[in-house]
């Protein structure tokens, strides 16, 4: 699934390739990928839009309008794209591309295309491959930053050998993930995250704890690792199986250990996000015994435990530090004061009393405050997706 949540269009233009990308899509599918398909009018003599919209489980696209009359979008369709592999792509796809000729569906997709990667595999036959003007054209198209899956020597459907046969499609997408890892934004990366509750011992069998389940900092973690980083989870008692495989974990169950944990980690570490709802205080003395229950009445003695945060600002050198508040009332205001007081580069802010944020839901809304003022307001959403918008504000401070 080494292409989970990603959005693929695959547009295929008139090549006798095209038989090929059913098994394309197939392929995309059983890596996670989420596909749509767009393909020039020409092409469907080559392979059907029913096997298509079969296979990826959407409407294939070719006109800009439907016989229903309803327009598809090739602006949405291109922001929608996280990647557009055109597949096959003809010399006469890959000449309008280079020289901004834009007369039908897919190639006012590929015009729009904004933050998404662009692949595209060219297939033809071999004369026309090693044509100076398809040359040139390719070339032009990888200065603008496209991925060339360069076609392969072999026969070809004229009945010539040489290069022009399409990339078979394992190795298309076997290509685009190993681009997809090299090109990820937090690659090389550490990253040091605290997620969940810290239970503070009373004596063996009892602690004092808090409602935190540790979603919120185990979805930042993995969200740091999508985006290529490699993740150290210091973590109280959580579920781990919502933990992708490959963080390195750290236990921990007191505050003074998570403190331990994150302090040995700090210096090494290029990001650090504290999630984690550290109790603010411990029992004193911690029975070596179970307490019995005689009396019906007894005090416990609290003392401060140590503020991890605070700390590691103090320590901070070049690394990105973020945390965040719980707050019930006046929340920008406090919010602020701990990201100045704890030398923070941003701080996120939650609200228990909202409905579905805070502790052990699996949505939260947040204020993410930076320095200079400016705030970032996040509706209610899943942890996973305001893990993402928070790493993505790293991503902008790198
Ligand atoms: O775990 P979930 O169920 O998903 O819930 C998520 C969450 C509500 C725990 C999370 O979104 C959150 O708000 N985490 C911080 C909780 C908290 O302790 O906030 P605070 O305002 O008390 O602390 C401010 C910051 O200082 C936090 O980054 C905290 O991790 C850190 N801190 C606090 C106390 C302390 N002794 N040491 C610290 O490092």
């Amino acid at each position: 699934m080494r292409l989970r949540r990603k959005n693929v269009l695959v547009g295929i233009s008139a090549g006798i390739a095209a038989y090929k990308i059913p098994v394309l899509i197939r392929l995309l599918k059983k890596e996670g990928a989420e596909v749509r398909v767009i393909t020039t009018s020409e092409a469907q003599n080559f392979v059907t839009p029913l096997t298509l919209s079969t296979l990826s489980g959407n409407p294939v696209l070719s006109e800009f309008y439907d016989k229903n009359g309803s327009w598809n979008n090739h602006v949405e369709l291109a922001l929608w794209s996280d990647i557009f592999l055109l597949a096959p792509a003809t010399l006469n796809t890959l000449a309008k591309m280079a020289h901004g000729i834009c007369d039908n569906l897919l190639l006012a997709t590929y015009f729009s295309m904004k933050k998404g990667k662009i692949y595209f595999a060219p297939a033809m036959d071999l004369d026309m491959y090693k044509h100076d003007s398809t040359t040139k054209n390719i070339q032009m198209l990888i200065k603008t930053g496209a991925v060339e899956l360069p076609a392969q020597n072999g026969k070809l459907a004229s009945g010539l050998s040489g290069f022009g046969r399409m990339m078979e499609p394992s190795e298309i997408i076997q290509k685009i993930i190993d681009h997809q890892l090299d090109n990820l934004p937090l690659k090389g990366q550490k990253c040091l995250v605290s997620a969940g509750p810290t239970y503070e011992p009373i004596d063996p069998v009892r602690y004092i704890g808090n409602y935190s389940s540790g979603k919120m900092g185990v979805a930042i973690a993995n969200a740091l690792f999508n985006k290529g980083a490699s993740v150290t989870l210091v973590h109280g008692p959580i579920d781990k199986n919502l933990v992708l495989s490959g963080l390195e974990l750290r236990p921990i169950q007191s505050a003074e250990e998570m403190q331990f944990a994150m302090e040995a980690e700090f210096d090494k570490a290029d990001i650090v996000i504290m999630a984690a709802a550290v109790a603010d205080y411990r029992p004193k003395n911690v029975g070596q015994e179970k307490m019995k229950k005689s009396k019906t009445e007894i005090s416990l003695e609290l003392v401060k435990n140590p503020d991890i945060l605070l700390n590691l600002g103090k320590r901070k050198k070049s690394q990105i530090l973020v945390g965040f508040a719980l707050e019930t009332q006046d929340e920008f205001e406090n919010a602020k004061k701990k990201m100045i007081g704890k030398n923070l580069d941003f701080i996120v802010v939650n609200n228990p009393k909202n409905e579905g944020a805070g502790f052990e839901h699996n949505t939260n809304q947040v204020s993410i405050i930076f320095p200079n003022d400016k705030i970032k307001e996040v509706p209610k959403s899943q942890k996973s997706e305001i893990a993402e918008i928070i790493v993505d504000e790293i991503v902008a401070l790198k």
